[in-house]
């Protein structure tokens, strides 16, 4: 038996002001993070999904980068808005939500 069925790893790396890259944590990861856990937990699934914080994920131009675990599914602009959607449509019926994917074929495992 698997220890979780899903990771969803929210970067929250944090860069001095002004930096080129920007951060993930200055456009709200963490309370994106909170809210994840938050649901999750109410909604009975804590036990089988992982919520992280992470450090850079190189995506920061994407960012908010939340990054799902087995799939190697890459979300990109994630707000706050977005958390019950990418829980109801993605963890619980399993289906990726397109829309909010990184628009990159970088960050897609299945194209070159
Ligand atoms: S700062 Fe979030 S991906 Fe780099």
């Amino acid at each position: 038996m698997k220890r979780f069925e899903k990771h969803i790893f929210v970067c929250e790396n944090k860069r001095p002001d002004g930096h080129p890259r920007g951060c993930c944590s200055d456009k709200g990861s963490k309370e994106i993070r909170t809210l994840l856990k938050k649901r999750l937990a109410a909604l009975g699934l804590k036990t089988k999904v992982r919520v992280n914080a992470t450090g850079c994920l190189d995506a920061c131009e994407f960012g908010v980068t939340v990054l799902v675990y087995p799939e190697q599914i890459w979300y990109g602009g994630v707000t706050l808005d977005d958390v019950e959607e990418i829980i109801q449509q993605h963890i619980i019926k399993g289906n990726p939500i397109k829309k909010l994917m990184i628009k990159d074929k970088r960050f897609h495992q299945n194209e070159e």
